[in-house]
């Protein structure tokens, strides 16, 4: 079910409400009041009990790792996490000194986009997840004349309020939907392309899933799609996966991108590789108030493939241009950051390298 909200701005998706046959202006009355920063259970969707059927983890045996109230209740502070789209947000952003050519991410995500026939004219797009809306904001000042409609969805109405403001010049364009990506992707239709950047690690995990006795939901996953399994607990991302196989099945092209633990070290860059001390299965990274976990390219790989779909991958690195140089190579193998420029050049270097990149069409 979607609502339209007495703001006229904001659509809110409430299917588990439906589903369970509550009111959704209680269930809205909810989420409203979440806006306010203060932590509270929600009594519509996720709350103590997942959609999954796991209970969050109270230790021993496997745990569901869900971002779900932090993203509806927490107003999202994304400085804290240095994504990669706002270390990027703008031409002269600090970190832009190791560019080619410095330009805003969302820019360089439309210029790739275009370059692998992922933009038609006209297009519709779905950006879920959209974070401050920057990614966004790139893409519709440099390619806007390509760009019919947009549709943004997120959990955060706080991260939907800032993304409307930052867009607000293309404003009758976009509609923006308050929902969870676990929830609406499947219903949605009539779009040409999907983004998704960055999200994918804040999506649910199962944690510590023990090989000799994995949850059911798991085993016909890994069944299905043949994923490898290691020999030891190990985490698995449930809701990467799932949004995966719900975008294959929607036939719309996806690109997406995240932090990934099996990362693609750029070929003209071998030294990144130096100290990644990484087994190819999610680890958490700790952040305010929440964990996310790093993302199994070749599991999302292997269901997009089954299902019959085109897939590519690389290294972020290569998407937005790091022009390679001895002396960003001295900079990273020394670490001589006697510079705020080298220090800055470090920290992206160390950052980026895990990033992957992942196009399904
Ligand atoms: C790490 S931020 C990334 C933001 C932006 N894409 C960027 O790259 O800077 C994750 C974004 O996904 C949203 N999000 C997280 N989990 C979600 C879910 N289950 N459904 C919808 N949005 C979600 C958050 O509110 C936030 O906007």
């Amino acid at each position: 079910m979607i609502l339209y909200t007495p703001e006229k701005m904001l659509y809110r998706f409430v299917l588990m409400a439906s589903r369970h046959g509550m009111d959704p202006e209680k269930c809205s009355g909810a989420h409203t009041s979440g806006s306010s920063g203060k932590e509270r259970p929600d009594r519509c969707i996720g709350g103590g009990e997942d959609p999954s059927g796991f209970s969050e983890k109270t230790g021993g045996g496997p745990g569901l790792s869900t971002t779900r109230d932090y993203h509806r209740h927490v107003p999202v502070d994304l400085m804290r996490e240095l994504t990669i789209c706002e270390s990027f947000a703008g031409p002269d952003s600090p970190y832009a000194v190791a560019l080619e050519s410095p330009s805003s991410y969302g820019a360089m995500v439309g210029d790739f986009l275009a370059r692998n026939g992922l933009l038609r004219e006209n297009a519709i797009i779905c950006e879920a997840g959209g974070g401050y809306g920057s990614l966004m904001h790139g893409l519709l000042s440099s390619r806007g004349d390509s760009i019919a409609r947009i549709y943004m969805i997120d959990l955060s109405r706080s991260l939907l309020q800032k993304q409307r403001l930052l867009l607000s010049a293309w404003r009758e364009r976009i509609t923006s939907i308050q929902a969870d990506i676990h929830e609406i992707m499947g219903a949605f239709s009539g779009v040409d392309l999907f983004i998704i950047n960055e999200v994918l690690g804040d999506l649910n995990t199962l944690t510590a899933v023990d090989p000799a006795s994995i949850p059911r939901e798991v085993r016909e996953l890994v069944d299905a799609y043949d994923l490898d399994i290691p020999d030891r607990p190990f985490n698995f991302n449930i809701g990467a996966v799932k949004l995966v196989e719900t975008l294959c099945r929607s036939g719309v092209p996806a690109f997406l991108s995240e932090h990934s633990c099996d990362p693609i070290i750029p070929e003209s860059m071998p030294f990144l590789a130096k100290g990644l001390e990484l087994d190819a299965y999610p680890r958490e990274i700790r952040l305010y108030r929440h964990s996310e976990y790093t993302i199994r390219f070749s599991h999302l790989e292997r269901v997009a493939r089954a299902h019959g779909r085109r897939v590519s991958s690389g290294s972020l690195i290569d998407l937005v241009g790091l022009k390679p140089s001895r002396r960003l190579e001295t900079i990273f193998l020394t670490r001589a950051c006697d510079t705020d420029t080298h220090e800055i050049i470090f920290e992206l270097l160390d950052h980026i390298r895990e990033y992957r990149w992942l196009t399904i069409t």
